[in-house]
């Protein structure tokens, strides 16, 4: 199955779904990217895993490659290792006629396709997500970037690749506590755009949380079509893409009062259930949907309380946050499960009293 991801009438490129396709990836960088080399960029887990089976799939389709792999983890997202995977493709004397593959989670397409919009001032891209939570949301959108020490994500480009291709087989080698990461960012799309979405996951959530091929399948084309839906509307982030955003105020103020201990998706998932509060208690939000999430969220095995962290330090987090406007934390708020609310002035993201908010995160 194909999803078209469009942006506006600059670009559009399909995302290419199916068991076993990771050995297509030749003929998609054939008919999408054509080069005259390919280099494959992976962290060292993924390269590990799923290296070979990449680089023979390309040389299949008589493509050169050349593998580069960087440390696992979101530390290796940041200009050094920019700076050393750009060195070691000008050392191998790539040129213009090069596409980069990025191969792995939301890290390696982060980083990888920052590379690749700015090597030789941008290169073709090809995007091989390999944890669900990339497959979902993280390879859809155009957007790459690196970490800074003023915050996450601060240095990037909007890059939109060539192609996706998705192999949910790639799913196999992933553990449970990262399969998890993905699901709170599919339940995030059911409970902006899709209320059909959150029931079926609700209904199957025993099913995914065994990891069972058919409901991941399931899971990862609808999770695609709303989130390219979503980008189609609005590319360059200047309205709707902001409702990608629910949850997500709360959720990165966790992460960094935590230290980054909380993973993203179980911060997700604490932040959806905590937003949904704070948005009923405004009257924003239709009351009983924060509840209706928790008990989703806590079938999939994600966490929807805060862990004992100081509330007011969790609020001074939120106003640190890049997408607040001067410094007030905006909120992407559900007017139900299943729709997004809009201010009554057609915004996507509302403004919240800080007491609305400490209450929600205190609730037991
Ligand atoms: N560009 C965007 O629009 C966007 C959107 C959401 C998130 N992100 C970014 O995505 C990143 C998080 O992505 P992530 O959670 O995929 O992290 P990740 O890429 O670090 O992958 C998580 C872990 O899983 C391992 N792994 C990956 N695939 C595997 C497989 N098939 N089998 C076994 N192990 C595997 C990796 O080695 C890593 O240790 C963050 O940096 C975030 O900012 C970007
Ligand atoms: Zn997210």
């Amino acid at each position: 199955m194909n999803v078209t991801v469009r942006f506006g009438d600059v670009h559009a490129h399909d995302v290419l779904i199916g068991r076993g396709r990771l050995a297509d990836l030749g003929d998609v960088v054939a008919r999408c990217a054509p080069a005259h080399r390919c280099a494959v960029i992976a962290d060292a887990t993924v390269t590990a895993l799923h290296g070979a089976a990449a680089a023979a799939a390309l040389g299949a389709a008589g493509i050169d490659s050349l593998g580069l792999s960087f440390p696992p983890g979101e530390r290796s997202k940041n200009r050094a290792e920019w700076q050393r995977l750009t060195d070691a493709l000008l050392q191998a004397r790539c040129g213009r006629d090069t596409t980069i593959v990025a191969l792995g989670g939301g890290v390696s397409g982060d980083l990888a396709g920052f590379v690749a919009a700015t090597f030789m001032r941008g290169v073709p891209l090809v995007v091989v997500p390999t944890t669900l939570l990339a497959m979902v949301d993280a390879a859809i959108g155009g957007k790459t970037a690196v970490d800074v020490p003023a915050g996450k994500n601060l240095v990037g480009a909007f890059h939109p690749p060539a192609a996706i291709l998705t192999d949910p087989d790639l799913l196999a080698t992933l553990p449970a506590a990262e399969l998890r990461q993905g699901f709170a960012e599919a339940v995030k799309h059911g409970a902006i755009a899709d209320a059909a979405h959150l029931e079926w996951i609700a209904a199957h959530a025993a099913a995914l949380a065994a990891a069972e091929p058919a409901a991941l399948d399931d899971l990862v084309r609808t999770s695609v079509a709303i989130k390219a839906a979503v980008v189609g509307r609005d590319p360059w982030e200047r309205g709707e893409r902001a409702s990608l955003n629910a949850g997500h105020t709360i959720a990165h103020a966790l992460e960094r009062c935590s230290g980054f201990a909380i993973p993203h998706g179980d911060a997700v998932a604490i932040g959806l259930v905590v937003e949904a509060r704070a948005g009923e208690a405004a009257a924003i939000t239709r009351p009983g949907t924060a509840d209706a999430l928790a008990r989703v969220l806590l079938r999939l095995g994600l966490p929807v309380r805060p862990p004992g962290l100081a509330t007011a330090e969790v609020l001074a987090a939120t106003r640190t946050d890049k997408k607040g406007r001067s410094g007030t934390p905006r909120y992407a708020l559900l007017r139900r499960p299943g729709a997004i609310a809009r201010t009554d002035n057609g915004g996507w993201t509302f403004a919240l009293d800080d007491s609305l908010l400490a209450r929600a995160l205190e609730h037991g």
